[in-house]
């Protein structure tokens, strides 16, 4: 199938739960093909011409956000962003008149991120355009693991049989659970470490399949045959009680250091969904370090965004 044909996927994006490993894959190599035009002179495709997407972003956000509006410009679609900060939400107008107040304005998708786990799909339920899951609270981050996707196998030429280790607040980690699901529907397998306080009970049931996920609060240990570590950041803003006695005590036993990496698989990739704590859960060396995927991780995130845009949004031809 051409890379650019567009696939039959469902009405919304809420969740790579709900993406089975084939219609991944296609949005991968969709997201090849788009990659390329983020090179070009002249960076737009007349794929989305005449559609509109709107950002509804209810938290901060510097990549999904941006990355998302480059996303539908280079699609040519029309783009709203919608400054919460100073729209009628700071009047008490709830989620789903604000989405309704949008939608009577012929809006075609919704691309939004909320501190509530399942907003995206009580938009879903009643809009008739589409919604895109942009991060919703623990649940899911669907876009993002698709780019960590696409990253390891553009670094790898495969995540198949891959040991990835994804390192740190599991418990209010979206992106840890839609890598998690992704990972192990494309055959890879997922060893999360972190504190006890911070591994959520039945969090390996998200696997795809049996034994394609283990569990451990040793990173020395989990380190010795990785091929990928993703750390991620300590979430304290959604912490409550701390999880952990301290930052420095994190660090040292969960901070992904020159000499943990160099203890992994040779060349092995260090990934971060960011934003990145420098010296709480990434050293910096290896953070700007040659090992580094970070910024691919931003750079394909634009291609990815536009491979989801694109299937997601429906429209004329590529
Ligand atoms: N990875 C990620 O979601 O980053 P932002 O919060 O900056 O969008």
């Amino acid at each position: 199938m051409n890379a650019a044909t567009r696939i039959a996927v469902g009405k919304d994006l809420l969740g790579l739960a709900d993406v089975s490993a084939d219609t991944i894959t296609t949005l991968l190599n969709t997201a090849e093909s788009f990659l390329e035009v983020g090179t070009r002179t002249v960076k737009k495709v007349p794929a989305l011409r005449g559609k509109t997407v709107v950002n509804l972003f209810f938290e901060p956000s510097t990549r999904t956000r941006t990355s998302f509006e480059l996303a539908a410009k280079r699609l040519s679609a029309d783009v709203l962003n919608i400054n919460l900060g100073v729209s009628s939400v700071v009047k008490g107008e709830t989620l789903l008149d604000t989405a309704r107040t949008i939608q009577a304005m012929s809006v075609d998708t919704v691309v939004i991120r909320h501190a509530a786990s399942g907003a995206p799909k009580m938009l879903a339920d009643v809009l008739p355009s589409h919604v895109i899951n942009a991060g919703d609270g623990a649940h899911e981050h669907p876009t993002q693991g698709l780019l960590d996707l696409f990253t390891i196998r553009r670094a790898r030429g495969c995540v198949a049989g891959l040991k990835v280790v994804i390192v740190g607040d599991i418990a209010h980690s979206r992106v840890a659970r839609s890598n998690l699901i992704g990972l192990t529907k494309l055959g890879a397998h997922v060893h999360l470490v972190a504190p006890p306080t911070m591994i959520p009970v039945g969090i390996a049931a998200l696997a795809s399949a049996p034994g394609t996920v283990t569990i451990g609060n040793d990173l020395d240990q989990a380190l010795a045959d990785a091929d990928v570590v993703m750390p991620l950041r300590l979430q304290l803003e959604r912490q409550g009680a701390p999880l952990f006695p301290g930052k420095r005590e994190y660090a040292h036993l969960f901070g992904l250091t020159p000499a943990r990496l160099a203890a992994a698989r040779a060349g092995a990739l260090a990934m971060h969904p960011g934003p990145i704590n420098r010296g709480v859960e990434i050293d910096a060396t290896v953070a700007d370090g040659d090992q580094s995927a970070i910024l691919d991780q931003v750079t394909n995130g634009v291609a990815v965004r536009m491979a989801v845009l694109f299937h997601y949004s429906g429209g004329g031809g590529a």
